[in-house]
C-alpha cells in the first residue's frame, strides 16, 4: 500500500482516479486550492488539503510521507499569460520543490498534447519517439516548462520524474479525434500505478493515450517506464463517428494549433475568422 498526493484533487481526472487508486489498496491525499472542496472524502483511506500550488511550505507539509505526488492542478485551457504563469509554471515549480522538500522520490506531472501541439502527425517521431516540444498556446507553452522542470528536478535532485503528455481524457472518446486521442480512465491509473513502482530513473516524456487502433503516436516512451495501455477507442467507435465530421487533424494540436483560435483566450472563447 502506498501514499500517493493528488493534486488538483476535485478535477476531472483526479476524481476519474480516486477510486481506482483506492481499489489498488492505496491511501491518497488530495490537494486543491482554498475554497475548492473536494467531494466525497473517504476517512478512512483519503486526506483532504487546502492548498494553492503555489504555496510550497503548505505542499510540502501536505506530501509528508508520500510515495509519490501526481500533479494535475493547472488551468487546463487556455488563458491570459499572466494566470498561466502563475498556475501552470510557477504552480509546478513549487509542486516540484515542494515534492523535494517531502523527500518525494517520484513525480507524474500533467503535460499534455499542446506542448507539442504543431508538429504534424505524421513527423516521424511522432510515429517512432517523441517530438520536441512545439507548443501551441500559452497553455502548451506552459506545459513545456512542466516538463522542463521535471527534467530538471530528476537531473539535479535525482528524482524519478514522468511528464504525460495527456491527450484526450475522458470517460468514452466524446468525437471522431478522441478515436485517435482518447485516454481512458482505467489507462490514466494504469499510467499512476506504472510511475509509481517503475524501476526506471530520471526523467521521462511519455504519451498519455490508450491503446487505440487509430493513434498516431509511439506507446513505447510509455511501456519503457511500464505503462501499458489496454481501452481502445476503436470500441466506441460508431458513437463517435455519429458527434461529428471525421477528417483528422494535420497537426497535433487541433484546433489549438489554428490560426483561427486567439492566443490567450479559453477555447470556446472569442475567435478571429470564420
Ligand atoms: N482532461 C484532459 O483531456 C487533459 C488533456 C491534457 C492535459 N491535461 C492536464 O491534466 C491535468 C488535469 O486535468 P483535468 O481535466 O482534471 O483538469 P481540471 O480543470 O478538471 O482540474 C484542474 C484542477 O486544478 C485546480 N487548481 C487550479 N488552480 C489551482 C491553484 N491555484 N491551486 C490549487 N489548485 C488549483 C482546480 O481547482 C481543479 O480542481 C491538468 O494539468 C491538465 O492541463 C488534461
Amino acid at each position: 500500500m502506498a501514499l500517493i498526493a493528488l493534486t488538483g484533487a476535485s478535477g476531472r481526472i483526479a476524481t476519474a482516479l480516486r477510486p481506482r487508486l483506492r481499489a489498488a489498496g492505496h491511501r491518497l491525499v488530495l490537494c486543491d486550492a482554498p475554497g475548492v472542496a473536494v467531494p466525497d472524502v473517504d476517512p478512512a483511506t483519503e486526506r483532504a488539503v487546502e492548498s494553492d500550488l503555489r504555496d510550497v511550505d503548505a505542499q510540502a507539509e501536505a506530501f509528508a510521507g508520500a510515495d509519490l505526488v501526481v500533479h494535475l492542478g493547472a488551468f487546463s485551457d487556455e488563458r491570459p499569460w499572466p494566470e498561466i504563469l502563475a498556475v501552470n509554471i510557477d504552480g509546478t515549480r513549487a509542486v516540484c520543490e515542494a515534492a523535494r522538500l517531502a523527500g518525494v522520490g517520484r513525480l507524474l506531472l500533467a503535460s499534455s498534447v499542446h506542448a507539442a501541439g504543431y508538429v504534424p502527425v505524421d513527423a516521424p517521431l511522432v510515429r517512432d519517439g517523441m517530438p520536441l516540444p512545439a507548443p501551441d498556446t500559452y497553455y502548451g507553452v506552459s506545459k513545456a516548462a512542466l516538463e522542463a522542470l521535471g527534467g530538471l528536478y530528476a537531473g539535479r535532485f535525482a528524482m524519478t520524474v514522468v511528464s504525460a503528455r495527456i491527450m484526450t481524457f475522458d470517460d468514452r472518446p466524446g468525437g471522431p479525434r478522441s478515436l485517435q486521442s482518447w485516454l481512458s480512465g482505467d489507462d490514466m491509473a494504469r499510467l499512476v500505478l506504472a510511475t509509481l513502482t517503475t524501476r526506471a530513473t530520471g526523467h521521462h516524456v511519455v504519451w498519455g493515450v490508450s491503446r487505440n487502433t487509430r493513434r498516431v503516436v509511439d506507446l513505447a516512451p510509455g511501456l519503457a517506464i511500464g505503462f501499458d495501455p489496454q481501452d481502445d477507442a476503436e470500441a466506441h467507435a460508431s458513437d463517435a463517428e455519429r458527434r461529428g465530421p471525421s477528417r483528422p487533424p494535420g497537426l497535433l494540436g487541433g484546433g489549438f494549433a489554428d490560426a483561427a483560435y486567439v492566443l490567450g483566450e479559453p477555447h470556446g472563447g472569442t475567435r478571429t475568422g470564420s
